[in-house]
């Protein structure tokens, strides 16, 4: 490490050990920065120099702040207090940035998904590889969809079930995944259950497989493309002649959707933000 890097550093790990409000619980999106900074810069520095010792001994406060941040966070949700715990996160502004934040940073760590073990299937033409909504707009989308307690929210292509957990904590409507990757779908349901959320579950199936009779409010993470979203969007139109329903979209599938006839845009859209759609009769 040159000079100048190493004084960067002194002054960094100074500062960051005077600086009190970090393990003060609010304090999350400074506090994981701050933790980030720290790993990378231990990755690569030798962590038996006096500077290394200083900054393992506070990442492990700082670590050990969050670890019960999220631990405080489970038992809220076990509970059935998650929503007045996790509404205190919601992000004041969804301004259509692109990308994941420290939000997704502390539900990753309170959902703590085991890591899949086996390997992940190849996908087959038309279906899109898992990334997941970022933990902003599934805030944007449940304020914007209006769901409550009587809707049954569906994921179409849950991968490893951030939405209709998250969903569920906050509204209390039955959520449910559909995810063609079984793998994912296991890990989501033993996530769902550790967390004794109830009304949520996960379907390890190809959604063209898929009954979508009792939902209200359907959600596309652009999950597949091509041929499979044509059928799905079908099938969907053809159960909205009985039943209204929402669709919230997100991602290049958004413009397919919205050129269905029979949807309505809810509000303006917004780029890089949750589309609302209504079906009409
Ligand atoms: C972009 S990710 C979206 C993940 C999740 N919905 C979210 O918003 O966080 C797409 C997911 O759809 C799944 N998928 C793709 N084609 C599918 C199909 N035909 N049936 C069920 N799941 C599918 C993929 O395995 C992947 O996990």
């Amino acid at each position: 490490m040159n000079d100048v890097s190493l004084t960067y550093a002194h002054a960094m790990i100074d500062a960051l050990e005077r600086d009190a409000t970090l393990v003060e619980p609010m304090q999350l999106a400074e506090r994981i920065r701050a933790l980030e900074w720290l790993e990378e810069w231990l990755d690569e520095s030798r962590d038996d120099e006096p500077l290394g010792i200083r900054a393992r001994s506070l990442h492990a406060r700082l670590a050990d702040v969050q670890a019960r941040l999220c631990e405080a966070l489970r038992i809220e949700i076990r509970a059935g207090k998650g929503a007045a715990a996790l509404r205190r996160w919601r992000p004041a502004l969804v301004d259509g940035a692109e990308g994941y934040d420290h939000l997704d940073g502390l539900l990753s760590d309170v959902f703590a998904f085991d890591e899949p073990t086996d390997p992940i299937a190849p996908l087959e033409p038309d279906m899109v590889f898992y990334q997941p909504t970022p933990v902003r707009h599934i805030f944007d989308l449940v304020e914007r969809s209006c769901i409550t307690n009587n809707d049954v929210f569906i994921d179409l292509g849950s991968g490893l079930g951030h939405v209709p957990i998250l969903v569920a904590i906050l509204t209390g409507a039955r959520c449910v995944g559909i995810e063609q990757e079984h793998i994912y779908a296991g890990l989501a349901q033993r996530c769902a259950e550790s967390l004794k959320l109830d009304t949520v579950s996960f379907e390890a199936r190809d959604v063209r497989d898929a009954d979508f009779s009792d939902g209200t409010v359907f959600h596309l993470y652009t999950p597949f493309t091509g041929a499979i979203l044509r059928g799905v969007l079908d099938t969907l139109r053809i159960k909205a002649e009985r039943r209204a329903m929402r669709i919230t979209s997100f991602g290049p599938c958004t413009s397919i959707v919205a050129a269905e006839p029979w949807l309505t845009p809810v509000g303006p859209h917004q780029p890089n933000r949750i589309a609302v759609f209504r079906s009409c009769r």
